[in-house]
């Protein structure tokens, strides 16, 4: 029977700064798939000085990864409140295979069914240029770049004005970092994901637009 999109359980993987949260803000738009991205989750906990963001904050400037308890019962929260026919996109989420086991027994509890999981490709030179030169809204999370993805007015947010901002973890020391424990911890979920059936892999190294038509086409082909 074929999948509708709009109710499409999706994880995106892939290293710091090869586009996953702009594909899973992508897939939002054309599909309205609620995107949860644990990243923005830590950095609101942060932000508000929550127990939570108190104890991420550390890790997550130094570029390190949140242990996994915290996160798989953040996790757990948030799926929790979804209903099976809510559509989702999980971005940055599971990153260890620790976590991706979580996943799959919280899913298995919620009665979701995992659809595919796409891992965006792209390498360590063109990932270094994206995420030095990337300016984020700590508003609304809308991303930019300051030479390809550019907004109207320069440092302020299109989508609601306010300033942007260069996160912490972008600085070089971090970005060196996440790299490796990317490398380290989350590359192996491509092997996970692989021996289940559920890996899609696509070139990031192409426009967004064009990165979003190859999902869109990978997935439908598959599912719909
Ligand atoms: P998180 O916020 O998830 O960071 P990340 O995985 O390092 O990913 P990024 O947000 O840096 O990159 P992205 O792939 O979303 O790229 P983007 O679309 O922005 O996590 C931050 C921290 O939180 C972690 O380090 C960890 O401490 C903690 N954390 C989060 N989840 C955790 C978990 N599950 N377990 C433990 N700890 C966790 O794009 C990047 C730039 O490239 C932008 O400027 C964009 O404009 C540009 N760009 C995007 N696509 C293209 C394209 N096709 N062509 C050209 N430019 C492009």
């Amino acid at each position: 029977m074929a999948v509708d999109v709009r109710t499409m359980h999706l994880i995106l993987l892939g290293a710091p700064g090869a586009g996953k949260g702009t594909q899973a803000s992508y897939l939002r738009e054309q599909w309205g798939l609620v995107h949860i991205s644990t990243g923005d989750i830590l950095r609101a906990e942060v932000r508000e000085g929550t127990a939570l963001g108190l104890e991420a904050k550390g890790y997550m400037e130094s570029g390190a990864l949140v242990p996994d308890d915290l996160i798989i019962r953040m996790m757990e929260e948030r799926l929790g409140k979804l209903g099976a026919e809510t559509g989702y996109v999980l971005d940055g989420f599971p990153r260890t295979v620790a976590q991706a086991e979580a996943l799959q027994a919280m899913l298995e509890r919620i009665g979701h069914t995992l659809n595919a999981v796409v891992n965006i490709d792209v390498a360590d030179p063109e990932l270094i240029r994206r995420l030095t030169g990337r300016r984020v809204c700590p508003n609304c999370n809308a991303v930019y770049h300051i030479d390809t993805m550019k907004p109207k007015v320069d440092g302020i947010c299109d989508v609601c004005g306010s300033a942007l901002i260069q996160r912490k973890d972008d600085q070089i020391e971090a970005i060196t970092n996440r790299l490796a424990v990317y490398k380290s911890q989350t590359q192996p979920l491509i092997d996970f994901y692989q021996t289940r059936g559920l890996l899609v892999v696509i070139d990031g190294t192409i426009g967004v637009a064009q990165v979003g038509e190859k999902i869109r086409t990978a997935l439908c082909g598959e599912v719909n």
